[in-house]
């Protein structure tokens, strides 16, 4: 019987497959281990099952390693929230949740695309807010979905599938990665691409290149009816330089899900015109959240039990 600490509280079910182990945590209240108590307990246990919210570093890892640490489950598909480097030094196995929330995310995608390309949201608070005088002809005029040339960055499990949602409306599809993919669409420089599309959705890993991968320059690209959607990871994203264009007009209008700092949105984002914003809800269905936390319950499990789950990221090579 391993001891294993689950940092937060999963969806019911979820931890099944650790089932027979001596599980430790959450805290009763369900609220978040500081840095210093993660870095405390690391070393008292066999196993992590964290959230992209709990900052697995280097001196965690080691805390960890020094004692009986063997992995790190993520109940995420992104993993920037670990330092990997430090894991694999350290010999601890880090796994994340792949394949499971492609679909989930990829909804959140084109609901952001529609919402932000449709002003939905400007619309739906004028209404609540009884500011709606009636019907009128030039009132929150969108940008058209349909037929739009949608440009995808990172074109991963998760962009392949917002790319087969887009067929549905009859988009032409772009898409941009670090490594050619030689199928139709493929366009090499991002540049090109941003220049290119109606509306630009990213999906690559934050990584160190993907950090401010879209920054003042590249939005000055975009066209000046572009809609920009962001799923992926804030830092992909120079933010104070998306509220300046959004500001100045420069693009049309954004549709964001992850930010720089969360939870702390950039002041001048919240105040941004032609901007939807959500609190990071990308895979959060009730189906999709369950499978996450079964994946990573599972991985941990599978690694206690001394075999090597296919979601590992990082391991002693
Ligand atoms: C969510 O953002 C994830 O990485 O799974």
């Amino acid at each position: 019987m391993a001891r294993i600490l689950v940092t937060r509280r999963l969806p019911e079910g979820g931890l099944d497959p650790l089932a027979g182990h001596d599980l430790v945590g959450p805290k009763p209240d369900d609220t978040a281990y500081s840095a210093d108590e993660l870095r405390a307990l690391a070393p008292t246990v066999d196993a992590i099952v964290c959230l992209l919210t709990d900052t697995i570093d280097a001196a965690l890892l080691a805390a960890g390693a020094a004692g009986s640490l063997r992995v790190v489950a993520n109940v995420a598909v992104g993993y920037n929230n670990i330092d990997v480097d430090a894991a694999r030094w350290h010999g601890v196995v880090v796994t994340n949740t792949p394949g499971v929330l492609d679909e989930t995310t990829a909804d959140t995608a084109f609901l952001l695309i529609l919402a932000a390309a449709r002003l939905a949201h400007t619309a739906e608070a004028d209404l609540r807010a009884a500011r709606w005088p009636g019907w009128g002809i030039n009132q929150y005029l969108g940008v058209d979905v349909h037929g739009a040339t949608l440009g995808i960055v990172g074109y991963g499990r998760i962009g392949r599938a917002v790319a087969r949602r887009a067929t549905g409306f009859d988009m032409t599809v772009l898409h941009h990665s670090r490594s050619d993919t030689g199928e139709p669409g493929y366009v090499a420089d991002l540049d090109d691409l941003l220049a290119r599309a109606d509306i630009v959705t990213l999906h690559t890993p934050l990584t160190a290149e993907a950090r401010h991968l879209i920054d003042a320059r590249r939005l000055a690209l975009m066209r000046p009816t572009a809609v920009l959607v962001i799923t992926a990871r804030g830092p992909v994203v120079d933010e104070a330089a998306l509220a300046d264009a959004l500001h100045a007009g420069t693009i049309f209008a954004a549709g964001i899900d992850v930010f720089e700092a969360e939870p702390v949105v950039h002041p001048r984002l919240s105040s941004a015109p032609r901007t939807v914003l959500l609190p990071h809800i990308g895979s959060a269905s009730i189906a999709t959240r369950l499978r996450m936390a079964t994946l990573a319950a599972e991985a941990a499990a599978a690694v206690l039990r001394g075999e090597r789950p296919s979601n590992v990221v990082a391991e002693l090579a």
